[in-house]
């Protein structure tokens, strides 16, 4: 395996860069587990990450990648074998550990996963860390009663990774869909995904936004923060719940505490990165089976690793469009 490529992130003069370098296996971060990556993907956070334009990394330097998929190379670990297909993302993978960025990956056991039967390895990355968090708030929302009867759930960031997905899943489990966008270009495309009705950012008023206001859904899935959460928190109905999972436009939240006590509205933190079972299996069952988006392949994308440095600038300033994968050793 010596020696291969890597994207590795380090810090000169006191900001993030990534380059392309050549690495070798003692080079990789402790952990039972060897892979042969087959696939990563890019999130919002992997190019914060491998632009320094957020503080992501926090162990320089690090291979970048916070998902990954591929083949056991070696294990020392009896839940795994030379041969098996297995999946990575959360923890400390592209962060603090050397991530999927690479052409091999060494981790923890319990990091890794078998790869779930009816997922293929680009599959597992075209869904990747945002469809694991779009699975994580749906799981999170029915247990605080969240329900299709209930009404409408609204998504923001809708043509994002987590948006697109989080779209479609709702949608495919019955549920009616308002998809928010920056981006009237993106239409088509959402409501292809399922969504009932494509509302644009523009035409919120997000100066007056009132304590309470028209009761508009018994869901959201919040990946901006900011003014836009404070007027989702207005126009959420009676026992509404909201998840709250990003922070692309803002990590401020200025709101009352009207919606949370007169109208005993939720809103649930969602984090991928360390939740612990029973979520972490429950969700990856679901991903693979009621979850399982329609229309994975038309929101998917598959760059080469060569390619991957002239993706970031897009999910930085707001248009990415759906999922992309990145292929290492393909499958
Ligand atoms: N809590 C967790 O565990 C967790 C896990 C995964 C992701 N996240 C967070 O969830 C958010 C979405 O992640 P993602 O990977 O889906 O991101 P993405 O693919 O880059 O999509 C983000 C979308 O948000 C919208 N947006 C609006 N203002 C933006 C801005 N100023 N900068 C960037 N995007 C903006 C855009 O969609 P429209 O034009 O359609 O509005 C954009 O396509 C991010 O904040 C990410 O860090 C959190």
């Amino acid at each position: 395996m010596n020696p291969f490529k890597a994207f590795l992130i380090d810090e000169k003069e006191g900001r993030s860069q990534g380059a392309f370098v050549t690495m070798n296996e003692a080079q990789l971060d402790a952990g039972e587990v060897t892979i042969k990556v087959a696939f990563s993907s890019v999130n919002y956070k992997d190019a914060l990450a491998a632009t320094g334009a957020g503080r992501i990394i926090r162990r320089f330097p690090c291979v970048g990648g916070i998902d990954l998929s591929g083949i056991v190379e070696k294990s020392a670990d009896p839940r795994f074998r030379p041969g098996d297909p297995v999946l990575a993302t959360s923890f400390d993978i592209g962060v603090a550990h050397h991530g999927g960025y690479a052409e091999f990956a060494r981790l923890p056991a319990d990091w890794v996963r078998p790869l779930p039967v009816g997922l293929s390895l680009h599959e597992a990355m075209a869904l990747g860390t945002a469809g694991f968090t779009a699975a994580l708030a749906i799981v999170r929302m029915e247990e605080n009663g969240l329900a299709p009867e209930k009404g409408p759930v609204i998504v923001n960031g809708a043509s994002g990774g987590v948006g697109s997905l989080a779209v479609d899943m709702l949608a495919g489990l019955g549920y009616r869909v308002t998809a928010l966008t920056g981006k009237e270009s993106e239409s088509d495309y959402l409501k292809g995904l399922g969504a009932s009705e494509v509302m644009l950012r523009s035409t919120l008023d997000l100066s007056r936004i009132r304590p309470l206001d028209k009761m508009l859904w018994a869901g959201a899935v919040d990946n901006l923060g900011g003014d836009v959460l404070s007027w989702i928190a207005s126009t959420m109905k009676q026992a509404g719940t909201i998840a709250s999972i990003g922070m692309a436009a803002s990590h401020a939240l200025s709101t009352t505490v009207m919606p949370f006590i007169l109208r005993g509205v939720s809103l649930l933190g969602v984090d991928s990165g360390y939740i612990r079972e029973p979520h972490r299996s429950l969700v990856w069952d679901r991903l693979a089976s009621d979850l399982r988006p329609r229309h994975l392949r038309e929101m998917t994308r598959t760059i080469r690793f060569d390619d991957l440095p002239g993706v970031f600038d897009d999910f930085l300033k707001g248009n990415a469009h759906g999922r992309t994968v990145v292929e290492l050793a393909g499958a």
